[in-house]
C-alpha cells in the first residue's frame, strides 16, 4: 500500500489536501482531509487564541509578565497593606493577607517587645491561612520592618510553604531605619528562590512612578 499527499489548487476556496492511497489491488482512493477555507478557519482560530494569550500576558505598561502573580503581604499598622493594595492594579495578580491566629497587642509598646522577643527565640506564630503557593511562578511579598528584618509572621508563611524556584520580590514599610536586613535576610531563608531587587518604603510615602519603575524593572 503507498500513501502519498497532495495539495490541488482549483482557484480560490478550490485547494483542499488530501491523502492519496494506493490499495493493494492497484487502485487509487483520494481522501480529502480539509479545504482551503477550513483551513483558513483553523489557521485564524489558533492565532486569535495565541493573541490573546500574550495578551493576558503583558502588564498595563505593556512589559511582559511570565507566569501567575501572588501579592501576599502581612502589615499590623496598615502602611504595607496600603503599598501591597496598589500593586495588583499594575500587574495584575491575587492579594493575600497574611494574618496570625494570635493577634499582635494594640498597644505600640507592647509589641515593639513581643517581637525582639520573637525575633531573639525565632519564634514562627501560627498563620490563620496558607494560601496554595504552587500555584504562582511570581510572590510580591510585603512586609513592615520588625527589629531591622521580616516581621515574624513573614517568617512563618515562609517556612509554610516549598518556595523552591519561585521568584519573590520583596517590599517593605519601615520607620525611618530602611530595609536593614530585611531582602538579605528574605534571600538567605529562601536560598532556592530567585530574589528579586527590594523596594523599602518609609511608612506611607510610596510614590506610584518610583513604584511602577521598580515592578516593570522587576517584571
Ligand atoms: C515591632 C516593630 C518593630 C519595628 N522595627 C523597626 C525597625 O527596626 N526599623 C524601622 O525603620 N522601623 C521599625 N518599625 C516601624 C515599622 O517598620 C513601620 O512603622 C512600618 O511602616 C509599619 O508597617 P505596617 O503598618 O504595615 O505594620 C517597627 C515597628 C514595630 C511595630
Amino acid at each position: 500500500m503507498r500513501i502519498a499527499i497532495e495539495a490541488k489548487f482549483k482557484g480560490w476556496g478550490g485547494m483542499y489536501f488530501s491523502w492519496l492511497v494506493k490499495l493493494q489491488n492497484g487502485c487509487i482512493r483520494r481522501i480529502r482531509l480539509m479545504n482551503y477555507y477550513n483551513y483558513l478557519r483553523y489557521i485564524i482560530a489558533v492565532s486569535v487564541q495565541y493573541m490573546l494569550y500574550l495578551y493576558s500576558s503583558f502588564n498595563r505598561k505593556g512589559v511582559y509578565m511570565a507566569g501567575k502573580v501572588l501579592v501576599a503581604y502581612y502589615s499590623y499598622s496598615g502602611n504595607t497593606k496600603s503599598v501591597a493594595e496598589k500593586i495588583p492594579s499594575i500587574v495584575g495578580g491575587e492579594l493575600s493577607e497574611i494574618k496570625t491566629v494570635q493577634k499582635y497587642p494594640a498597644n505600640y509598646n507592647e509589641v515593639i517587645n513581643l517581637a525582639k522577643k520573637e525575633k531573639a527565640e525565632n519564634y514562627k506564630p501560627q498563620l490563620v491561612e496558607m494560601p496554595d503557593i504552587s500555584a504562582y511562578d511570581k510572590i510580591y511579598l510585603g512586609s513592615p520592618v520588625w527589629w531591622y528584618t521580616f516581621a515574624t509572621p513573614i517568617k512563618s508563611f515562609l517556612a509554610g510553604a516549598d518556595f523552591s524556584g519561585k521568584v519573590i520580590i520583596p517590599f517593605c514599610t519601615h520607620g525611618g531605619g530602611g530595609a536593614a536586613e530585611t531582602f538579605s535576610d528574605i534571600k538567605n531563608f529562601c536560598p532556592d528562590s530567585v530574589v528579586k531587587t527590594g523596594y523599602a518604603i518609609y511608612e506611607r510615602s510610596v510614590k506610584p512612578s518610583e513604584m511602577e519603575n521598580w515592578i516593570n524593572g522587576e517584571a
